[in-house]
Order: structure tokens, then sequence, then C-alpha cells
């Protein structure tokens, strides 16, 4: 992406997830690091497992799985100036052997059947098209003694209507709220079973500490390059969607979902548990 030539218009046509490799934020799945070491330890990800991370954008699930496991991950995503940052930081850290980005599109997946131990999906799967399609797909490429392993965000407080119709707006997918059981049953209901269920909320934050955090952002030698129209409007429109999503998360949870292909040879469980 040429930031010289960059102009106020093209940057109020971004979405979130474009303006998140511009920024070069570290965009990170539900629950981040935390979410990563629980997923590392329920898979049992190690040395020579093959994992694909979908939806990857600046690539830290990716890095960190590499990092945790030593495993080899292939991230994938479509938003090509995403995955040039986090080509870039895989080089950085020295891990591009065994960490890799390519473009690819998780409804319709270039990779050969059973390529892998384990897909995660972190989020991703809320934000696509056809999301039957692309479960279809993560299925093909799991080796039959695989996970999937999925995060989906869903309401736990019942949002306004003007705040889903400005989070689909800053997004650009028209969401319908989506609640724990929905996910549950979408991802349960045919191809996978589940194996390890997690439920969090997340933390309420302050105005503040969201200006902070976009200060730091927003100050990056690289955005010097824009003009100075462009870099006032990415300013005003970062700020209105970190601040527009810490409202939004304050009414949210996330759930760790460690699934496994489903084995019509074995007896389902019948007398299922729930930890206390
Ligand atoms: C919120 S971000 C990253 C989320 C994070 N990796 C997680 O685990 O939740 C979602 C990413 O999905 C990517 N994406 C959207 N549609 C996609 C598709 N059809 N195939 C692959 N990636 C897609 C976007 O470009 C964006 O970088």
């Amino acid at each position: 992406m040429n930031l010289q030539k960059l102009t106020s218009a093209d940057i109020k046509k971004m979405s979130y997830n474009e303006i998140i490799g511009l920024v070069r934020e570290t965009n990170r799945t539900p629950g981040g690091s935390k979410s990563v070491a629980y997923i590392t330890q329920f898979c049992g990800l190690k040395k020579g497992k093959k994992v694909l991370d979908i939806g990857t954008s600046t690539g830290i699930t990716a890095l960190e799985l590499g990092q945790f496991a030593g495993c080899d991950v292939i991230g994938i995503d479509i938003n090509e100036t995403s995955l040039a940052e986090a080509t870039q930081r895989a080089k950085d850290l020295k891990i591009n052997n065994i960490v890799k980005f390519q473009k690819d599109d998780a409804m319709n997946l270039s990779f050969p059947d059973k390529s892998f131990d384990v897909i995660f999906c972190g989020n991703v799967t809320s934000l696509l098209a056809d999301r039957n399609k692309a479960l279809k797909e993560y299925n093909r490429v799991l080796k039959d003694t695989g996970f999937l392993a999925a995060i989906p965000m869903y309401y736990i407080k019942r949002p306004s209507r003007k705040l889903v119709s400005d989070v689909s707006a800053a997004i650009q997918v028209n969401i319908k709220p989506q609640y724990k059981e929905d996910w549950v049953t979408f991802f349960t209901k045919d191809l996978f079973e589940p194996f390890v269920i997690k439920d969090f909320k997340f933390d309420k934050l302050s105005k503040k500490k969201v200006d902070d955090f976009c200060n730091i952002i927003l100050a990056r030698p690289h955005l010097k390059k824009l003009s100075s129209d462009a870099k006032k409007t990415l300013d005003v429109v970062y700020r209105e969607y970190m601040q527009l999503f810490r409202i939004n998360l304050a009414h949210m949870g996330f759930s760790i979902l460690v699934l496994k292909k489903a084995n019509k040879n074995i007896d389902p469980e019948l007398f299922t548990s729930t930890e206390v």
C-alpha cells in the first residue's frame, strides 16, 4: 500500500479490517495470548504438528503458536496488507521457517484434504458470507484425528439496535446478534463434536484506557508518510472504531471451543458434564 497516495476519502471508505493492516495493529483473537495458550494445551500442539490459522490478519496467533509450541503454521487471509505485515513479523522473530503466510479464502481453501492437525478459526467465521461453506472446508482440510479450535464472540447482554447497526457498518458485515447456544449449535450440528468448551466475558475498559492505546498506535513512524489530511481522518476514524468496540465488548463474552471431527462409528457421549 502506497501511503503517500492515500487520501482522506480512501481512508473513510476502509473497513476496520483494512485499517488494521494500515496501522499495523496487533489484532488478537478473543482472549489473546491466554486463548492461544489454552489451544496449545488442549490440542496437544508441539513440534511437527501442522496448524492452519484462518483470517490471520497481522499474524499474532500464528506467530504465538509457532513460538509457544514450535509447530508448523500457515496463516491465511484475504487482506494482502495485513499478510505483508505478518510475513515481516515472522522474519523479524526469525521463525519464518515454521510460520508462513499466504493469501487464501476461508470458504474455498487451496489445501488438499486432511492436511492439518489443527484448524484455528478464532472469531473469523462470524465475518464470512457463507459460514456453512467455510465449516465444510475446515472439515475437509483437517486430519481425522485433528481438532478445530474456534473462539466465537457472542452477546451476554442484549445490545441496542443502534449499537448493532454501528458495529455492522464498522466491520462492513451485517450482524445478527448471536448468543452462545447459536454458536455451539452451529459448530456441533453435523461435522464436529465438542471436546472442550470454556466460557469468558470481556472486561469493562475505561474510555481513557482505549484513548491511551489509540495514542500509541497512531504515533507509529510509518504513518508519518500520510498526508496531513489523510492522517487527521485516520486519527478520527480509528478512535471512533476503538471506542465503539469498547462499548460493544462490554455486552459480550466468548467461548474457547475445541471440537473434534464427528465419528459416526463411536456412540455419542451420553452422560456429559460441565466444569463447576
Ligand atoms: C478480526 S480479524 C482477525 C481475527 C483473529 N485472527 C481471530 O482469531 O479472531 C478477521 C480477519 O479475517 C479476514 N477475512 C475476512 N474474510 C475472509 C475470508 N473469506 N478468508 C480469509 N480471511 C478472511 C479479514 O481480512 C481479517 O484480517
